[in-house]
């Protein structure tokens, strides 16, 4: 009896700390949730879909893609999943298999994040109930159906770099690049694409009229777009909290999910960055 009740304290011992993750790191992940926008795509909240479960269909010129289930099923989710295998989907896209992601997974915005930040998301994502619901394949155009020829993509495409503070700027504006260009992707939506999908990277945050959703999508540039060059600071903070834009309109489409799903729930603070460094260079000409 001794012996099988020391047996059962040393197994509580070594699970405890696994079953449960540090309350600090989940309320961290939390954040860092909202700020990737997770639930704008893995969770289908117009079809009632149950959070993390996936099932969003998003139609793209490559085919019709199917979010997947990331809730902590680990069968159908991502549960079974060590920290390491999620930092390599997020940073790099690829698959505890080995296979590669698509960039409609946008990877290539969330590989700007931090070891210590992908640890406290996953400890988040771990805390969330699970759904059993399985992962919907996707049904893609020929050759796009070939994951094998994503390593080229990504050869082209992903630099797979933490974000690299830039000295000449103070660190508010840092901030605001590290958000607008890593886990608040905004540079994923408001930015031209090469033939292939790949971002333009010299015309970063100049607007598309090809869309997610086939939605055009402005610049938030002075150059690329005028209008913007006339938003204040306080008007840029305004609408990512509210959703209300400069000429009293609400944002509509996937912008509204952004708003909904991440912005709104950011800090003042966040916000406030993100308006600085979009500002920096949305400055109008004369
Ligand atoms: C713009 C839509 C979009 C956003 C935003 C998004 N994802 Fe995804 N995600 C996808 C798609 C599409 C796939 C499937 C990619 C594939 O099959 O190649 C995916 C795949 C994944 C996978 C791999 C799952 C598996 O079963 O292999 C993980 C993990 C993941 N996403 C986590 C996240 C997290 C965490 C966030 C927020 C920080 C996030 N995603 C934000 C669209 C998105
Ligand atoms: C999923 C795609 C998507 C993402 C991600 C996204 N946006 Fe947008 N954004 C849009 C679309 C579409 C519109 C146009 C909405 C409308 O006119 O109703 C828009 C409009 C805007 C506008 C209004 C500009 C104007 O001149 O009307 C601002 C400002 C803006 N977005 C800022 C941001 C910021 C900051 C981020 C990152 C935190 C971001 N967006 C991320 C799709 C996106």
């Amino acid at each position: 009896m001794i012996r099988r009740s020391g047996l059962i304290l040393l197994l509580t011992l070594l699970l405890v700390p696994t079953a449960q993750a540090d309350p600090a790191a989940i309320q961290r992940g939390a954040y860092l949730f909202a700020l990737g926008g997770c639930a704008s795509c893995h969770t289908d909240a117009d079809n009632g879909g149950a959070p993390l479960a996936g099932g969003l269909a998003m139609a793209t010129p490559f085919g019709t893609f199917y979010t997947p289930n990331i809730s902590a099923d680990p069968q159908q989710g991502i549960g079974a999943w060590s920290d390491a295998d999620f930092i390599r989907a997020m940073r790099r896209g690829i698959s505890p298999e080995g296979e590669h992601y698509y960039p409609a997974f946008p990877y290539t915005a969330y590989s700007l994040m931090s070891d210590a930040e992908l640890h406290d998301l996953k400890a988040y994502l771990d805390s969330q109930p699970a759904s059993a619901e399985p992962s919907k394949p996707h049904q893609l155009n020929f050759p796009y159906r070939y994951r094998s020829l994503l390593g080229l993509w990504k050869w082209l495409y992903l630099d797979d770099r933490r974000f690299q503070p830039s000295p000449d700027q103070s660190a508010q504006w840092n901030r605001g690049a590290y958000l607008v260009n890593g886990p608040a992707h905004c540079v994923e939506c408001h930015s031209p694409r090469t033939w292939l999908g790949g971002l333009e990277r010299k015309r970063l945050l100049e607007g598309t009229p090809d869309g997610p959703e086939g939605e055009s999508v402005p610049g938030l540039t002075a150059n690329s777009n005028p209008e913007f060059g006339h938003w204040q600071d306080e008007d840029i903070r305004f609408a990512l909290e509210t959703g209300m834009m400069l000429d009293g309109d609400f944002f509509s489409g996937s912008m509204g999910k952004v708003v909904d799903n991440s912005t709104s729930q950011l800090s003042e603070a966040d916000r406030a960055a993100i308006a600085v460094y979009l500002k920096s260079f949305a400055k109008p000409s004369q």
